[in-house]
């Protein structure tokens, strides 16, 4: 098992430390940033059948959802298509508004998942076309989509989902760019832009990896709370569900992630003296919105860890810490954002001395409801 693990102590530290890899192979032979040019081969939607859809809905459970979440915005902002997100245990009973003009995205690293895989199986039913994104090739999903989109990142073997979260962002953005491309409803320009910053996130990802000294020690400072809250809004936001989920899973400290703009409904009175915020704050449009938030948790105490760009020496007269990512298209920062979240949550749930690869409770496939 040691051999397995590669050197690292547990497979979910094994697995953030492939991300760089698993990007780059999720990413080659699909993008060609200087043709203008994305290639999803088994991808056999047509122009004229994009052209009829109504709407699209992506459903997953857990990580895949709230790598949906992210995927609503993305394919939303190129494609200009109305796209939902659901829960798959919840679109199922909900008698979803489905049929012949709508595309449904389902999105599981292992294919296997009871709830995806039965929502796939009404869509289908009800006559929508499935597009599958999954890790797993020839899963029941892969199997039994329209189309697929194969994540390349290799076996995901810890039960906190790391690798697979971050391809299938990537994923979602091919796909939106492909949509996109078909549809018209980008410019070259655009495109070019999009198409290389995503080049660059293998090694913007690795240029994280490499500083995790400093997340280790700020996750070991605050390793004994017993409440954590994740803030920020838009893509931001959508990261902090992550970030917040990761938390719980492993190390079982009581994580929330609240829209930044939504505190002041509500989560603003569990913010006192010393409790932590992280607070992600990539969005340029919504900088000074979050800012103002960040100042009122911080006049009710908190203890504000700050995830921000590169460059941003703003920040740091507002907050007690400050975690950086390399600058990217505003569109790709999640893919970044949540590789120092993946660490924080690693590393506070070693300092808790807690089963990192198998938490309790938990199974890495729901096969059954
Ligand atoms: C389980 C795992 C999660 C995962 C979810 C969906 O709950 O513990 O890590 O996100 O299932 O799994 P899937 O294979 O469908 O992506």
């Amino acid at each position: 098992v040691a051999a397995e693990k590669g050197g690292y102590p547990h497979f979910m530290l094994k697995e953030i430390h492939e991300q760089p890899k698993a990007l780059q192979d999720t990413m080659t032979g699909r993008l060609y940033p200087d043709k203008g040019e994305v290639r999803l081969d088994d991808i056999k939607m047509t122009k004229e059948g994009l052209e009829s859809l109504k709407k699209v809905f992506i459903v997953a459970c857990g990580t895949a959802y709230h790598a949906g979440v992210v995927g609503k915005y993305v394919i939303e902002k190129l494609a200009r298509i109305p796209v939902e997100v659901d829960l798959a245990s919840e679109f199922r009973y909900r008698e979803p508004m489905v049929g012949k003009d709508t595309l449904v995205i389902v999105i599981s690293q292992s294919g296997e998942t009871a709830d995806t895989l039965a929502a796939l199986r009404e869509s289908k039913k009800l006559g929508a076309r499935v597009l599958a994104i999954t890790n797993v090739v020839g899963s029941s999903v892969s199997r039994e989509a329209d189309d697929v989109l194969y994540t390349w990142a290799g076996p995901e073997i810890a039960v906190a989902s790391t690798k697979a979260y971050s391809t299938q962002l990537v994923a979602l953005n091919l796909i939106a760019l492909h949509f996109a491309k078909l549809l018209g409803t980008i410019s070259d320009e655009e495109f070019r832009e999009i198409a290389l910053a995503m080049k660059k996130l293998p090694d913007q990802a690795k240029a994280i990896l490499d500083a995790e000294g400093e997340i280790k020690k700020m996750a070991e400072r605050y390793a004994d709370r017993e409440h954590i809250f994740y803030i920020g809004r838009g893509l931001d936001y959508a990261v902090a569900m992550e970030g917040a989920l990761k938390l719980k899973e492993i190390s079982y400290i009581h994580a929330e992630a609240y829209a930044a703009g939504e505190l002041k409904h509500g989560t603003l009175a569990l913010i006192t003296e010393g409790v932590p915020v992280i607070s992600l704050v990539t969005q340029d449009h919504l900088y000074e919105k979050t800012l103002s938030n960040i100042i009122e948790v911080k006049a009710r105490g908190a203890a504000v860890i700050a995830l921000a760009n590169e460059g941003d020496e703003e920040i740091t007269k507002s907050v007690d810490h400050v975690i950086y990512i390399p600058r990217t298209h505003q569109m790709l920062t999640p893919v970044l954002s949540v590789v120092p979240l993946q660490l924080f949550a690693y590393y506070a749930a070693v300092a808790r001395g807690c089963d990192v690869d198998k938490p309790r409770n938990l199974a890495k496939s729901v096969t059954v409801e």
